[in-house]
């Protein structure tokens, strides 16, 4: 532990990088909803230990640093309510407090969309007995609180009541498929069916568990608690019946693979395995919150329909997706590029945010993500403020049929009804080693439309091979090439040398001669604060010919979630800043490369305005008040 200890004059400095993860590591098993169900006694003193372990690492950490502001002993920073309350998002949806986690079974019913969310009642922080709280919206923004929706109080489900989906059929009717944790000592994932209890309530309060549950138990060879989070179905014509898959892994003969099985059903009560398994990639490990559905396909032959697949590695706790082709034949999926197969290549966002799920809106023929995104702070702040975690903006997802070797995610356009008071510039040269200030309001609510192009003759001029440029490992905004940093600055204190979070791009020259691009979110220096995990986080991103670098980030107090090149690549952070908060902090643009300036094309920051829980949105909403 000593020769990880931070140095003492790095006051902003960033943690050193496995120092923070193993940080982020230790907190996401506490939280994770999983961990302390899946395993027995051992398992469970390994937790502890590693808990022993990580307070002792960073009450060491604390000491080292010899942070003046660190008083309380404790081996955190002295947080003010000022400070946490600040950290609440505006328009991003969260319960009033507690525990929230993975969105389940998102469902267009009625005119109002209906969001599931994973939640403990009783605390910040994951326990047995998940329950599902509930809120509707009528447009994906503004969310009312309904009663919980789903309470552990059966024996095939009062463990928790965990992940699902619901399917509609196309009747109209809607099916819950959900995973109980089962009463017995060896607690076992079974699959479990509800139904609306009065289909004329278009708010959906009241749910029917079904008598026949639990409905679908793992196959044989698979550990009790590694089948879990059913997929929505969907209807194969081909014989009939209902589709769905659910994720798992095989750990058999020193193997570590996900695994994703295929049933079939024709009425939700009998499930039949369909043989083989639909997917399986070595060294992944458990699938939890798999997804699977078509993309593309448009009206013409040459734009050939893929399927996205969908995973949450619940080892490193990202959700990955891969873009293929399915045989419903012989229950094959493939890859387009094995390079880029399910948990090695892509993901829906490089930044914080996991559990996943989509829905189609028939209502607006689009599909839409939702994930959660978790607390990087401390256990004992998420005690203080008294929630943890937010929903993500719910995000369309199409194929990017310019490139076809990606997938577009992008706010859903509600979200730019929320927009008021934009400040626009355009035209603006930042020259090498410089930053331009953006007058503004306020700056902790905005959504930022800005698009760059590198001084051409300096691109050109740059003809030296940099590879190896990584978001994660090279120092974020602070290091300089000739092609990047540049970007923008977010929650920054008006001194330079203050708290802020940049967002940017990075080029650079690949072996070949093309140009690379990077895109990274810098938390580094995003808080004075020891006790929250920061790190620089990112991608690589294809920009094609003629194309500026554009990005798009919903700025949200403690939440930011930044896109780039339309969708290309998302990147969401948690930061908690202690100075640059309220009318303290800033927006800047920045140019860090050391070869080429770059123009600020269009930069267009809108204030939004915030959405807060069950504000009444349409006068017809009164009538389903309770
Ligand atoms: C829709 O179809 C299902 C399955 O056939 C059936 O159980 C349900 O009653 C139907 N709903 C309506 C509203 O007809
Ligand atoms: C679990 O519930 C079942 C059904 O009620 C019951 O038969 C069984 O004894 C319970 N097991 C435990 C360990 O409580
Ligand atoms: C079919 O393609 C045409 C031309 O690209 C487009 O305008 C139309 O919206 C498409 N229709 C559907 C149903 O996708
Ligand atoms: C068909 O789709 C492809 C791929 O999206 C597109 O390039 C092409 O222009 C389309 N053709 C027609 C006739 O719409
Ligand atoms: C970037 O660095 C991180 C952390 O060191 C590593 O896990 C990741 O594989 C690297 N990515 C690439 C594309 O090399
Ligand atoms: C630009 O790089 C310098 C040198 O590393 C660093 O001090 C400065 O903070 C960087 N600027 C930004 C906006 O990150
Ligand atoms: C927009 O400007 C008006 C008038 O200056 C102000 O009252 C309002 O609060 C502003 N809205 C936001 C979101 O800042």
């Amino acid at each position: 532990m000593e020769s990880r200890a931070i140095p003492s004059g790095a006051v902003y400095a960033a943690l050193l990088p496995f120092a923070a993860d193993d940080v982020a590591q230790v907190k996401e098993d506490h939280h994770s909803r999983r961990w302390r169900a899946c395993f027995v006694l051992m398992a469970a003193s390994a937790v502890v230990a590693l808990l022993v372990v990580a307070s002792v690492f960073v009450g060491g950490r604390m000491a080292t640093a010899g942070d003046a502001n660190d008083e309380d002993g404790a081996g955190g920073f002295p947080w003010s309510n000022e400070m946490l309350q600040w950290q609440r998002a505006g328009y991003h949806f969260q319960p009033e407090r507690n525990f929230m986690s993975d969105p389940n079974g998102p469902v267009y019913y009625r005119g109002y969309y209906h969001l599931f969310y994973q939640y403990n009642p009783k605390g910040v922080a994951w326990d047995d007995g998940m329950e599902w709280g509930h809120v509707v919206s009528r447009d994906l923004l503004h969310w009312r609180t309904l009663p919980l929706a789903m309470l552990p109080d059966h024996w095939y489900d009062i463990k928790g009541v965990l992940s699902g989906s619901i399917t509609a059929l196309s009747n109209g009717s809607l099916i819950m498929m959900y995973t109980g944790v089962t009463n017995a000592t060896k607690m076992v994932e079974v699959q479990c069916l509800a139904v609306p209890a009065d289909p004329n309530d278009p708010l959906l309060r009241d749910w029917t568990k079904h008598p026949a549950n639990p409905v679908l138990s793992h196959p044989v060879g698979i550990k009790d608690m590694d089948f879990r989070d059913p997929t929505s179905a969907w209807f194969d014509e081909s014989d009939a019946t209902w589709r769905t898959l659910i994720g798992s892994k095989d750990d058999h003969q020193g193997s570590h693979a996900g695994i994703a099985f295929m049933f079939k059903t024709k009425n939700f009560l009998s499930f039949e395995r369909v043989p083989g398994i639909l997917h399986r990639v070595e060294g992944t490990g458990m699938w939890e919150c798999i997804d699977f559905y078509p993309v593309g396909g448009g009206n013409n032959s040459s734009s050939e329909v893929l399927y996205v697949i969908k995973a949450s590695m619940d080892d490193e706790r990202h959700d990955y997706y891969s873009l293929g082709r399915y045989d419903a034949a012989a229950n094959t999926w493939t890859p387009v590029d094995t390079e880029l197969d399910l948990g090695i290549g892509l993901r829906y966002d490089w930044g914080k945010l996991y559990a996943s799920t989509t829905f189609y809106d028939p209502a607006n023929k689009r599909r839409i993500m939702l994930g959660y995104v978790g607390e990087t702070d401390s256990a004992r702040s998420d005690l203080a403020k008294g929630w943890a975690s937010v929903q993500s903006i719910p995000r369309t997802v199409t194929l990017d049929e310019k490139t076809r070797t990606n997938l577009l995610l992008w706010p859903v356009e509600e979200v730019e009804t929320l927009r008021s008071n934009a400040t626009e510039i355009s035209g603006i040269t930042l020259d090498t080693s410089s930053v331009f200030h953006i007058p503004l309001r306020q700056s902790s609510q905005l959504d930022i439309e800005a698009s760059f192009r590198l001084d051409a003759s300096a691109v050109a001029a740059v003809n030296e091979a940099e590879v190896g440029y990584n978001c994660s490992s090279s120092g974020g905004a602070a290091a300089r090439g000739a092609l990047g940093p540049f970007g923008l600055l977010v929650h920054a204190a008006g001194d330079r040398r203050g708290e802020q979070t940049a967002i940017y791009f990075y080029v650079s020259r690949a072996l070949d001669g093309g140009l690379r691009t990077s895109f990274c979110n810098d938390e580094s220096r995003s808080s004075r604060a020891r006790d929250v995990v920061t790190r620089v986080v990112g991608s690589t991103v294809p920009v094609l010919d003629g194309e500026a670098l554009s990005m798009r980030v919903l700025v949200d107090h403690s939440i930011v979630q930044s896109f780039a090149m339309g969708g290309r690549s998302a990147v969401t952070s948690r930061v908690y800043p202690t100075e640059a908060i309220y009318t303290a902090a800033g927006v800047y643009l920045f140019n860090n490369a050391t070869g080429a300036g770059v123009t600020a094309e269009k930069v267009v920051v809108h204030q939004m305005e915030s959405s807060p829980n069950n504000e009444v949105i349409l006068a017809d909403d009164l009538a389903y008040t309770s």
